[in-house]
């Protein structure tokens, strides 16, 4: 179409009085009217202007119809095009149509409203195809917009896997320091106590007692080590309950201040869990120092108490370790698993206890559940399976 909206309809024909016919159809129309009586004229036009629909005598002397045809679909392949043509040409006729014109109309002119009327249709149908044209490219043009999103969504995806994994190494990293930091503190503990002990035989079972935390440590390295490894069971061995238990309670009253607050333990013997021992003792280690915490902090001072008890049922051991300490308030008791989620002072906490301790007890096939009410303690609920 035009810049102006008018349609371009470019008419060819050399005989004079057919001219004069088609002027006198086409003239009212709201069209932009174009009458030659040359090919050569005609294929100028074509090539120099816009036109939009071709109306063309077939046998013309110079530029024959048929190729006037050729040339305007070839420079636009929506002109439309209507052939002008003698009854003996019918099949001619038939053929441009095979090219793609729109329609003929037959000589001598007996009906112009018929002609106008194709000229019309032909008019509308090239306003669908210039629609469908316009539809295309806007939707080429939206999918590449969304291609462009689609491959920007794929670099952020790409970058958050990276920081995930930058996280991963932080919180492992972090994590380890966080389990280090128990056994350090009673390395500390007796070290000191060695130094101003004049009694050989007590110095010695301190020294015994260091070499067994330089134990723990050594295997939190190594499993560090091992990190990647961490389908393989090689370091799995069959863990008596109640000693992984009575040890972490011990690490837990030597690395911190825990006056005031009763442990209390009640362990059916001969409870067995399939595990890393120095995993487990994590696991007990965090539950018992977090309920020690909290006991000191909320309970009146001296009553204070932390219970661990085990037992079986069923193909499952639970252990529960509760105290009577602040407790957690309900909606808190959904994030104390999460990594660096802490109450605890700053410097005090890293909030990584509970994660550590999730990871551990999940990786065992096992389960822990917090029950607990403001002012009411807390008690954690575990069990593992027993292997058979
Ligand atoms: N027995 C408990 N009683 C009351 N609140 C608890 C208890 N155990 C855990 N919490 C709450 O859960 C939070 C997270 O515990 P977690 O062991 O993961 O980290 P943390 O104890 O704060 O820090 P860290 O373990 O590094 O010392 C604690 O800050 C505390 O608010
Ligand atoms: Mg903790």
């Amino acid at each position: 179409m035009k810049s102006d909206g008018k349609k371009h309809l470019l008419v060819v024909d050399d005989e004079p009085v057919i001219l004069q016919i088609l002027k006198a159809v086409f003239e009212e129309e709201p069209w932009k009217l174009t009458l030659v009586g040359a090919g050569i004229e005609a294929k100028r036009i074509i090539e120099q202007e816009h036109v939009d629909l071709l109306l063309t005598d077939k046998n013309l002397p110079d530029v024959n119809g048929m190729e006037l045809l050729r040339i305007a679909k070839q420079k636009e392949p929506l002109t439309e095009v209507i052939i002008l043509t003698g009854y003996g040409s019918l099949e001619t006729a038939l053929a441009a149509i095979e090219l793609d014109a729109f329609d003929y109309v037959l000589k001598p002119l007996n009906n112009v409203f018929d002609i106008r009327k194709k000229v019309r249709q032909a008019f509308a149908k090239q306003d669908v195809s210039l629609e469908n044209r316009r539809l295309i490219a806007a939707l080429r043009e939206k999918n590449g917009a969304l291609e462009a999103a689609l491959e920007e969504t794929r670099a952020l995806q790409a970058e958050l896997i990276q920081s995930e994994k930058l996280a991963g190494i932080g919180t492992l990293a972090a994590g380890i320091a966080h389990e280090i930091s128990s056994p350090l503190f009673g390395i500390m503990g007796l070290a000191e106590a060695i130094a101003d002990e004049q009694d050989l035989p007590l110095a010695q079972s301190y020294a015994r007692e260091i070499v067994e935390y330089c134990r723990t440590v050594r295997d939190i390295v190594v499993e560090l080590s091992s990190y990647s490894r961490a389908a393989t069971n090689e370091y799995l061995t069959t863990v008596e309950l109640s000693r992984v238990v009575l040890d972490a309670i011990r690490l837990v009253e030597r690395s911190g201040d825990t006056s005031g607050v009763n442990f209390e333990t009640n362990l059916e013997p001969d409870l067995h869990v399939h595990a890393r021992t120095n995993e487990l003792q994590q696991v007990f280690v965090n539950l018992v120092k977090n309920a020690t915490e909290s006991v000191r902090e909320g309970a009146p001072a001296g009553s204070g108490v932390v219970r661990v008890s085990a037992g079986r049922t069923g193909n499952h051991v639970w252990i529960t370790v509760s105290d009577n300490g602040a407790g957690i308030e309900a909606d808190k008791q959904k994030l104390i698993f999460d990594p660096f989620y802490t109450t605890k002072a700053p410097g005090k906490g890293t909030g990584l206890g509970l994660n550590i301790v999730y990871r551990i007890v999940t990786k065992y096939r096992g389960a822990i559940h917090v029950e607990s009410a403001p002012g009411k303690g807390a008690t954690f609920d575990l069990r593992f399976p027993i292997e058979r």
